[in-house]
């Protein structure tokens, strides 16, 4: 079975981009055969600052290699590797209904919020369809605000066998319900500064979870843990018991704010200590990152190419 997702590379990633799609992603290696790639041409619909695009693109790599992620076992690279992508988002473009993208909720959110309509944000959902069918995936985890998408994707793949042949796998979504609080209790997200990121410095690290947004009631009134963001947070480290055991002790009232937020950063650092050499040894070399990257595009490519074969066969983009 394929699985197949995608990233952007548009800021420092964070604790939910680790709980909702990286730790799940490089747990897949083992399920399957693992797609895993950084969008850096989906990125350019909100960021266009060529350094930042860079960088960015570099760092997420160095993230995922540094937490796991296998380039022998998964197929790991960048979205723009594989130009051919340009080339099926253009072919599906042309039977792509405007009318469907049009009621697309991310596009409709992202310009309500002052993101200029562009034809390429317009147009992402159809550039997401080519990033997954290229690749003939069969599952393809993403968190919630990703489910119309993945309806897109499915709908343009039916709607191109429809007239041109069995072509494309019609691939499966698997939604992730998990949502991570930020510190100041909506989702956590690079666009609202209230992330917790993965790979911080010490003093970083002490300043967003101190950060961590909590009431003010006295000490001794109980707590409902379920309204707490801190609890919420908290237990993502903690095991079953703990969380248990942590969540009665806010019922009874008397736990200090403060000396949870201290036992969390020192847990928070515990959980990616084993992966903070290999994170500084990788970006100390960031050529070898480069080269592992060229290595998942040319397997990337040996699956893209007679995908893109098929199509212009289908097509009829020869003579
Ligand atoms: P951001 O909102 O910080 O810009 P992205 O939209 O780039 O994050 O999300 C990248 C991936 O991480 C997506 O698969 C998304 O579902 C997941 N993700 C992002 N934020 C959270 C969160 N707070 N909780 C769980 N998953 C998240
Ligand atoms: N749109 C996805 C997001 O913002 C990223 C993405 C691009 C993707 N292409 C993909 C995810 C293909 C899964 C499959 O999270």
């Amino acid at each position: 079975m394929r699985i197949l997702s995608g990233i952007q590379p548009s800021g420092r990633l964070h604790i939910g981009n680790y709980f909702g799609m990286m730790r799940p992603m490089i747990g897949y290696q083992e399920r399957g055969d693992l797609f895993a790639f950084i969008v850096n041409f989906h990125a350019m619909t909100s960021l266009q600052e060529a350094e930042r695009l860079s960088r960015q693109t570099l760092e997420a790599a160095t993230d995922f290699l540094a937490l796991g992620l296998d380039p022998e076992r998964a197929t790991f690279y960048v979205q723009s590797d594989i130009p051919e992508v340009c080339e099926l988002d253009w072919i599906l473009g042309c039977v792509a209904p405007v009318g469907l993208l049009e009621r697309s909720h991310a596009y409709k959110d992202k310009v309500a919020k002052g993101l200029t309509a562009s034809v390429g944000l317009f147009s992402y959902p159809v550039l997401m369809a080519a990033d997954i069918l290229l690749y003939q995936a069969d599952l393809v985890p993403v968190g919630e605000d990703q489910r119309q998408h993945l309806e897109i994707a499915r709908d343009l793949a039916i709607k191109f066998n429809n007239t041109y042949g069995e072509t494309f796998t019609v691939p499966e979504a698997e939604v992730k319900e998990i949502t991570v609080p930020g510190t100041d209790g909506r989702k956590m997200s690079k666009s609202y500064g209230n992330t917790i990121d993965i790979f911080s410095d010490e003093k970083t690290l002490k300043q967003q979870v101190m950060g961590i947004v909590t009431d003010s009631l006295p000490l001794e009134t109980p707590k409902n843990p379920d309204e707490s963001n801190l609890f919420a947070i908290y237990k993502l480290f903690a095991t079953a018991d703990e969380t248990a055991e942590l969540a009665d002790n806010l019922r009874r009232g008397g736990v200090k704010y403060s000396v949870l937020k201290k036992e969390l950063i020192s847990r928070i650092s515990a959980q990616f200590e084993p992966h903070r050499a290999r994170r500084e040894e990788l970006a100390a070399n960031p050529g070898k990152v480069r080269e592992i990257l060229a290595y998942g595009a040319e397997k990337a490519r040996k699956v893209a190419l007679p995908t893109l074969q098929l199509v212009r066969e289908r097509v009829g983009v020869r003579y």
